[in-house]
């Protein structure tokens, strides 16, 4: 099939990628010079493990380009997904202008043949409505078209396995001719993986994506009131929650205590989650509560770090980890960043190392060295603060950690160490929950 992805981000780039891997013939569009020039290069403009290797067969296959120009996309193409960002208003609301404007450009593009437009941007239900009045409103009066909802569920650090090898396909149509085209398009996957497929109303499909997220993020947040509790009567947060997450009905991923959730997802997300329930006039408390334990987490882990250090100003702290999680290069809203920026406001002096989010940090941070190893970031550091759970930090040498810092001082806001060992080697160690 002919397909067009328009916005080739960590969610355009992959399942582009990966549909012209299951044979169809793929054009992403993107509006950003820098990124395309990337890209047309057979550079990705992302960390994202397989990735590149994937575009570069796909691209010598000649089923992948990549163009600017998105008219002759929308008239070549059977299919077009929206990819683009939905990045959360001052407010909560998302911020929908990048989508509205990709449907007023599909508009200007849909010629006489049926298309179905495919909305894989995570927003608020209803959403997809919007775009179908929008795409009415500015084409042609003979356009013949649908818009379904076809969320993604990819994690970034995955998201090649996690788009080729999905827990399952969700899409959500309202028409039984665009229902044929998008199991046509995914059939080849289906096909290979066997993944379960859910057919939805158009509406339900967008709600199943905010709600998956609300409720991942409530996993976490729920870990970290445990963790509170643990803090507070001396018990071990990893012991109770390994416990609890055996039972199958709750299950242990994401399970975990710590600083918090953050990403490009969560954060957003649940914010766009609880202005629906407003608008819906139903009761946000619980969404509330969720956002609430995950902003404690983090204050109360900058809280262990000014109580311990007592005066900050002119300590060398080092950070290990900016991404807000391990396997991308991803910082946005993470924890590492309000972390850091309140401990130099304190007035310390920061080195950090991140195996692949210093490129994006240098835009969101100033004032810090950035180190070429963890070793090099540790030198001489008053205190270790950890902030990412990547591989690499998990097998440091503790001796030498040890040797090389001024303090041995470590707050572990991942719990990758182990307390008892820590006390081991004489080791000053502050985990959460334990
Ligand atoms: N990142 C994730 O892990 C993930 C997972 C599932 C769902 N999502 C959702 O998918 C959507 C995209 O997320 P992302 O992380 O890929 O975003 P991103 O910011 O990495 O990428 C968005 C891309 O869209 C491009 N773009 C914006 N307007 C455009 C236009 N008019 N024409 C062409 N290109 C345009 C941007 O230049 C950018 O390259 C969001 O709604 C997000 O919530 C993200």
């Amino acid at each position: 099939m002919k397909i067009g992805i328009i916005g080739t981000g960590y969610v355009g780039l992959t399942t582009g990628t990966c549909l012209a891997e299951l044979g169809h013939d793929v054009t992403c569009v993107d509006n950003d010079p820098k990124k395309l020039e990337k890209l047309q290069a057979g550079k990705s403009p992302i960390f994202e493990p397989g990735l590149e290797e994937l575009m570069a067969k796909n691209s010598q296959a000649g089923r992948l380009t990549f163009t600017a120009d998105i008219k002759p996309v929308i008239a070549a193409s059977e299919v077009i997904f929206i990819c683009v960002n939905t990045p959360p208003k001052k407010d909560g609301h998302a911020d929908l202008k990048y989508v509205e404007h990709v449907a007023r450009e599909i508009a200007e593009g849909i010629n006489g043949e049926y298309k179905v437009i495919v909305d894989k941007s995570t927003v608020p239900v209803k959403t997809a409505e919007k775009v179908y009045e929008t795409i009415k409103r500015y084409s042609r009066p003979d356009a013949q078209f649908d818009v379904v909802s076809n969320p993604e569920f990819l994690k970034e650090g995955t998201a090649v396995q996690d788009t080729l090898e999905p827990d399952r396909i969700v899409i959500g149509v309202d028409s039984k001719r665009a229902e044929a085209v998008m199991l046509a398009c995914y059939q080849p996957l289906i096909d290979k993986t066997h993944a379960p497929v859910k057919i939805t109303s158009v509406k339900s499909a967008e709600l199943i994506k905010h709600g998956a997220n609300t409720f991942l993020a409530t996993k976490i947040s729920f870990a970290n009131l445990i963790a509170q509790t643990c803090e507070a009567v001396g018990a071990d947060a990893l012991e109770v929650l390994e416990a609890i997450g055996l039972d199958e009905r709750i299950g242990s991923q994401f399970l975990k205590p710590g600083i918090g959730f953050g990403g490009s997802c969560f954060p957003k997300d649940i914010a766009a989650y609880k202005k629906t329930l407003e608008v819906l006039d139903l009761n946000p408390d619980f969404i509330e509560a969720i956002e609430a334990l995950n902003e404690e987490a983090r204050n109360r882990f900058i809280h262990k770090i000014e109580k311990e250090l007592w005066v900050l100003d002119g300590k060398r702290i080092a950070v290990l980890g900016l991404t807000f999680k391990p396997n991308t290069d991803d910082i946005r809203n993470a924890p590492a960043l309000t972390i850091i920026k309140k401990l130099q406001l304190d007035g310390a002096k920061i080195i950090t190392y991140d195996p692949q989010g210093m490129g994006n940090a240098q835009q969101e941070l100033s004032d810090i060295e950035y180190a070429t190893d963890p070793y090099d970031a540790i030198k001489s550091a008053e205190a270790l603060v950890i902030c990412t759970e990547w591989d690499e930090f998990k097998k440091l040498d503790l001796d030498k950690i040890k040797s090389l810092m001024a303090t041995p001082i470590i707050f572990d806001g991942r719990n990758i160490f182990n307390p008892k060992q820590m006390a081991e080697k004489g080791i000053k160690y502050f985990g959460v929950g334990r």
